[in-house]
């Protein structure tokens, strides 16, 4: 298909016609877990995007007609400036939501300024509830009294959005979904479970698994039509008097790439056109190159015009991914 001449009103659409809106922006490659199922690579890739080029590109992306931004890393916490950067995102005319993905180790004491800042969704990464198991998969700086005193904060800081996601991991956590499923309902958070995706070593459990897992710990599933901006099915799950919405994300094994609405912008300054590919346009060096704002935008407009209809994250045969570390999920 041939997508429509660019031209500075025409919204941004993919090679395949579909609507680019969601802009994920990585403000940095490091992180202080070392979570075995994420990139490998060691810290580095700079100190990511300054504060003025997220601005710029933000307000880039707004003009090509996305509306939603969301800050992600490495471990987007580790940015003193963060509250600063998500407030210049939710200042940027045409950008509705600001949203942040954290492991949630500092989050206790940002939760109330972040939101205050203008973010108003939030996913917090939480494998497991059993201290010895996060030690064992994220590395002992993780500090699981510290995340679950960060999502209580999360909670009670008012936003629009609190999901908790966790990796199923084969022999790591598939028997704790059910409590995982009834620790975020008291929180006032959607649970959702993410098939694990071949950036580091492990096999992913496929979503019907899943399902089997959660049913056998005592989750009722029953349909839900709720949709987010994401690639996330949703069912609604209960468990004795408790119950709640349930996210699944099937990047292995459902057509997670259907309707994808995403660009990403990683740590290393580069465009990826999709998260399991191996292109990227850099972007943020252009940018600072002295290229012009429409300059960028067809750039942005040609890379994504290459990007195939779904990942091939499954065929290593076609060489190794862009790391995890840089690209931010
Ligand atoms: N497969 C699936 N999800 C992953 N994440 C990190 N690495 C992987 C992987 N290999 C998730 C994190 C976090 C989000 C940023 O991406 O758990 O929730
Ligand atoms: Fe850090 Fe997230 Fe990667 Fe874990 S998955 S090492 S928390 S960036």
């Amino acid at each position: 298909m041939t997508p429509p001449a660019p031209s500075p009103a025409a919204p941004l659409v993919d090679g395949r016609g579909r609507a680019v809106t969601y802009l994920r922006l990585s403000l940095t490659a490091r992180c202080n877990f070392r979570c075995t199922y994420c990139s490998p690579a060691p810290d580095g890739a700079g100190e990511g995007l300054r504060r003025e080029d997220a601005a710029r590109l933000v307000r880039i992306f707004a003009g090509l007609g996305v509306r939603r931004v969301r800050l992600t890393g490495g471990e987007p916490t580790l940015r003193p400036d963060l509250a600063e950067v998500a407030g210049d995102a939710a200042a940027t005319p045409g950008i509705e939501e600001v949203a942040l993905t954290t492991n949630g180790q500092r989050l206790e004491e940002l939760a109330a300024p972040l939101r205050a800042a203008g973010v108003s969704r939030l996913n917090v990464s939480l494998d497991t509830l059993r201290p010895g198991r996060l030690a064992a998969l994220a590395g002992r700086a993780a500090d699981l009294p510290r995340i679950l005193r960060g999502i209580g904060a999360a909670a009670v800081a008012g936003f629009a959005s609190l999901k908790l996601n966790a990796v199923v991991i084969r022999g790591g956590n598939e028997d704790e979904l059910g409590e995982l499923c009834r620790f975020a309902w008291r929180h006032g958070a959607v649970p959702r479970f993410i098939e694990l995706m071949p950036f580091g070593p492990g096999d992913p459990v496929p979503i019907a698994e899943v399902k089997r897992l959660l049913a056998a710990q005592g989750v009722r599933l029953e349909p839900d039509a709720t949709r987010g901006w994401g690639p996330a099915v949703h069912m609604r799950g209960r468990a004795g008097p408790e119950s709640g919405l349930v996210g699944f994300i099937g990047a292995m094994s459902e057509s997670f790439c259907e309707g994808c609405n995403r660009v990403r912008v990683g740590a290393d300054g580069a465009l990826r056109s999709c998260l399991g590919g191996r292109d990227r346009l850099p972007l943020v060096p252009m940018l600072r190159a002295g290229a012009s704002d429409a300059e960028l935008g067809e750039a942005v407009r040609g890379a994504l015009r290459e990007k195939g209809e779904r990942h091939d994250m499954g065929d290593a045969s076609r060489g190794p991914l862009l790391p995890m570390r840089e690209t931010g999920g």
